[in-house]
């Protein structure tokens, strides 16, 4: 059986990464617009015949105890090494429960960010570089790669504005607390985005990047066609 085709979806907080990727779960599922009863994201994987949405940190029952670790801001003084390296914990055990088997049946895989998330985040934000984190992508993860990689990157003023508001939001109805990373400074933020962008010159071919403040629909359109290309390529090699 050929392999399915994974596909991630990056961006800072707040750049709409997660409304776009149920929207793009609900397009394949349909192959058309959005229906009633699409998908949502909860904390656990989402799973149909042919298509499963994950997500990380997060995705599997063992990734969501490590997740609530990392986002709580109560996890104060957790030196950078230690969060990359709880970053792969959660990545090693949702590729060895989710992605690889679900690409081993032939699925499409659909990944609320992956290993570039930790090179923009902790290689760039936390000043630890990439270097550490590829060499621990190919020790930990096989080095598995996308096929495609949706990079959304509206302003970072938009992006971190949006994100702020939407967890005290969060915060303030549920009790959940997953504001650690908001918390920082907008230099980290800036640190993240030029690391993405980085990982974008670096890798074309993978990484189709979305860029300024597009409405919703307008991103959805670009994801689409994104995935519709790349859809058809994987059906003229099989
Ligand atoms: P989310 O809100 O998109 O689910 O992301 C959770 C936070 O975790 C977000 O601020 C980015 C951060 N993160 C990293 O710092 N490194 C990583 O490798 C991943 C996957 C997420």
């Amino acid at each position: 059986m050929p392999r399915g085709l994974f596909i991630t979806l990056e961006g800072l907080d707040g750049s709409g990464k997660t409304t776009q990727i149920k929207r793009l779960a609900a397009w394949l599922k349909n192959r058309g617009p959005e229906q009633p009863g699409a998908p949502g994201l909860a904390s656990e994987t989402w799973e149909s015949t042919n298509l499963v949405l994950t997500r990380q940190p997060g995705g599997t029952p063992t990734g969501d105890r490590i997740r609530a670790l990392l986002l709580d801001s109560r996890s104060t003084g957790l030196a950078p090494m230690a969060e990359m390296a709880l970053m792969f914990a959660d990545r090693a055990q949702a590729i060895a429960e989710v992605i690889q088997p679900a690409l081993d049946q032939g699925k499409i895989v659909l990944c609320d960010r992956f290993t570039d998330s930790t090179e923009a985040y902790q290689g760039g934000g936390r000043e630890l570089g990439s270097e550490p984190v590829l060499e621990l992508h190919r020790l930990l993860c096989a080095n598995l790669q996308p096929d495609l990689t949706l990079l959304l990157l509206p302003s970072l003023e938009a992006s971190l504005d949006r994100a702020r508001r939407r967890n005290e939001r969060a915060s303030a109805q549920t009790g959940q607390n997953e504001n650690r990373f908001e918390q920082e400074q907008d230099a980290f933020y800036r640190r993240v985005w030029q690391k993405y962008h980085e990982i974008a010159a670096r890798e074309p071919a993978r990484i189709v990047l979305i860029e300024g403040d597009l409405t919703i629909d307008e991103v959805h359109e670009k994801i689409v066609a994104a995935v519709s290309a790349r859809l058809l390529t994987a059906s003229r090699t099989t």
